[in-house]
């Protein structure tokens, strides 16, 4: 691993500023930096940081001071800590408003003084960041002045990495936490990870999958706490809180007692006990994430209780330390018959939850993902956004790309993200979207916030896809700031990562903006999803999940395509949405063409709203599709000798991958959907 290959440096370049004057005028302000002592004290990342920023940006050492100097220009850095009855003992209190810094440019004499003030330690480290990203982007320092509080107060990320170093829906190399079964012994790549998280605004991660394996059911033992505690010191400096997730047949597996059941005295005394030793090793530990009674994990219904019984028990023995249990709502019958026509995997998360709100502790939050499948391209927004208002709630989003190319092909997620979070949902009343939800002060939400998966491994790159940096960077832009623009945020991170000439910024802006809809147009038509390899989840295989039990069906035949989801004739999944979405949806005129094969079973002969029918534009999305990927690996090499060799390369190889993998994705669902209706294409291409 070469720490400093632009590769591995991601977004946090730190080039030297180009424009001398520029660079003269910020090397003249922020050369001198007063921080109290009592704040360098727990500033220590964010003096750190910049230190490293000044010398490279700036080629200056920056001069540290405790007090203002007699005149001239400097830097003052100060915390002016927010009253707040916080929930974590030790650690952060999720408060609204203790993240945030403001930033202001003071005359001071014949000087100018650039203050930074933090609302806590974090709040200054945020404000470090802002400064120094504002540099690179190459504004001026009255540019910077701004006073920023995060919209959302949990903004997590959430590792799907094993003990055994593998990472479950990894496409970036293996894991940097776990080798052979240990915690990894040298955590500076951790380190470099928790850096690269803070600077983009992440407060909470958990480290390990939420399908917890056997080792990792240990990591809340007496043998298990001090390697954690290792991590979690790690990230504690970035103001990032550790989570584990954990077994919920620990008590069982580990405990030696004879069963997990959430209402025996013996096992709440278990967690009990537990909680206390994880806080002995690790004061501020955030909390227990928790994936139960889904896809075989164990949970509650084995003891004949229900999702509150098990998520309170956890809750009650985490609450005196201040901990959260953060409980996924991923919750459905993998083991469905596909000749029952009567199940539908989308009404899932809303039949097992809906029933209990109002029923979780207080330091329970309901992790619900963004969509009612699973990750898809497309999908609708989950209807059980606005239909819980006493229950704390966090929206997942998964920035590792599953079914979205696997870091093979470019997909730019954040205009996915933005669609789910503009949401209307019509709870309470219109414009009450999914991100006023999550930032929970519309149903006065104890905490609330946003999850991903994340997308990073030891590839020197982090992403497998160098461009796919420009997702995890989104991620935590966005849930700062959901108003963000899903462009904006491509464009700064395009800047940050290659640098400001022009044509660099715009091709790799509008390639970015491209590529979701590209993904799109060439894999999963008109919502239907699931036309992969089962399993794997790379490349088409249209009938790949069509007789399984993962409740996953498209039910194409000669005349048609869809799932019936309407109140009339289907399922009925269109009722657990407020009207008018529920409207919208259930009816065939009405419901939005990108949508239409999710809720409907329609002939191929249906005339969507873009005029065409469903089997043309089948064709011709798919042709286009794939003409589009080829377009986005011409407009890479219209950059050649703009990237250095090494991001140049990478970035290349992948789109030549993409390009001739979606062609296989053309032929493929072109070919079947040929072959099954017998309709040609109407302006006669060629399909096998
Ligand atoms: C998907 C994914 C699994 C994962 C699961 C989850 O189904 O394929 O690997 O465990 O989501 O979110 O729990």
């Amino acid at each position: 691993m070469r720490m400093e290959s632009t590769l591995y440096k991601t977004w946090l370049q730190y080039n030297e500023i180009p424009g001398s004057e520029l660079r003269r005028e910020y090397a003249d302000l922020l050369g001198r930096v007063v921080v109290e002592r009592e704040t360098s004290r727990h500033c220590t990342a964010a003096v750190n940081e910049l230190t490293e920023g000044f010398k490279s940006m700036l080629r200056t050492n920056a001069v540290f001071m405790d007090e203002a100097p007699a005149s001239g220009s400097y830097l003052r850095i100060g915390v002016k800590v927010v009253e707040a009855a916080g929930t974590n003992r030790e650690g952060r209190g999720w408060e609204k408003g203790e993240d945030a810094f403001s930033l202001k440019l003071i005359k001071a004499g014949e000087g100018k003084r650039l203050e930074l003030i933090g609302r806590s330690p974090s709040g200054v480290l945020y404000g470090v960041f802002h400064l120094l990203r504002g540099m690179a982007l190459g504004l001026r320092p009255e540019e910077l002045e701004r006073e920023e509080c995060p919209v959302n107060r949990l903004r997590m990320i959430n590792q799907w990495d094993n003990a055994d170093g593998s990472i479950e829906r990894g496409y970036a190399g293996n894991s940097i936490f776990y080798e052979g079964g240990k915690i990894v012994a040298d955590t500076s790549r951790i380190r470099d990870y928790a850096r690269m998280l803070s600077s983009v605004g992440i407060n909470a991660i958990s480290v390990n999958n939420v399908n917890v394996h056997e080792i990792e059911t240990r990591f809340i033992t007496e043998e298990g706490l001090p390697e954690v505690a290792r991590v979690a010191e790690v990230f504690r400096n970035y103001g990032i809180a550790l989570f584990l997730s954990i077994n919920f047949a620990a008590p069982l597996a580990i405990g030696g007692i004879g069963t997990a059941d959430p209402l025996d005295p013996n096992v709440q005394q278990w967690w009990a006990e537990t909680a206390n030793r994880i806080y002995r090793h690790i004061p501020d530990f955030g909390g227990f994430v928790v994936k139960a009674d889904s896809e075989h994990r164990p949970g509650p219904f084995a003891y004949g209780r229900d999702h509150a019984d098990g998520a309170n028990m956890l809750a009650e023995a985490l609450e005196p330390h201040g901990g959260l249990v953060i409980w996924r709502c991923f919750v459905y019958n993998c083991m469905q018959d596909w000749r029952d026509r009567s199940t539908d995997r989308a009404r899932a998360a809303y039949d097992h939850f809906g029933p209990l709100d109002g029923k979780f502790r207080d330091n329970v939050l309901l992790q619900i993902k963004n969509g009612p499948m699973d990750f898809q391209v497309r999908e609708p927004v989950s209807p059980l956004f606005g239909a819980m208002s006493r229950t704390n709630q966090v929206l997942e989003f998964q920035v590792t790309q599953e079914y979205t190319g696997q870091q093979r092909h470019l997909c730019y997620l954040v205009p996915q993200w933005k669609q789910v979070l503009d949401f209307d949902t019509h709870a309470v009343s219109a414009g009450v979207q999914v991100k006023n939800i999550v930032e929970g002060s519309l149903f006065g939400m104890k905490i609330s916030g946003v999850a991903a998966v994340s997308n990073i491994g030891n590839e020197e790159c982090w992403t497998g896809h160098p461009l796919a940096q420009a997702n995890l960077y989104g991620y935590g832009r966005l849930i700062w700031n959901p108003d963000l623009s899903a462009e904006a945020i491509a464009d700064e991170w395009t800047r940050l990562t290659f640098g400001n000439d022009k044509d660099v910024v715009e091709k790799v802006t509008q390639m970015l903006m491209a590529s979701w809809p590209i993904y799109e147009s060439y894999t999963s038509p008109l919502g239907v999803g699931w036309m992969v390899v089962p399993h794997y989840h790379y490349g088409p295989d249209v009938d790949g999940y069509e007789y399984s039990r993962w409740g996953t069906y498209h039910f194409a035949d000669r005349d048609g395509i869809g799932v019936d989801r309407t109140a009339a004739t289907g399922t009925g999944y269109v009722t657990q949405y407020y009207i008018p979405n529920r409207e919208t949806y259930e009816s065939l005129k009405k419901c939005p063409d990108e949508l239409l094969l999710f809720f409907h079973h329609v002939p191929y002969s249906h005339r969507l709203h873009s005029g065409s029918t469903v089997i043309q534009h089948i064709y011709d999305t798919h042709f286009g599709g794939a003409e589009a990927a080829e377009g986005l690996s011409l407009i890479w090499s219209a950059l050649a000798g703009k990237i250095d060799a090494e991001r140049y390369e990478a970035v290349e190889s992948r789109l030549a991958e993409q390009r001739d993998h979606a062609k296989h994705w053309r032929d493929v669902i072109n070919t079947y959907f040929h072959r099954k209706s017998g309709v040609p294409d109407e302006r006669g291409r060629e399909i096998y």
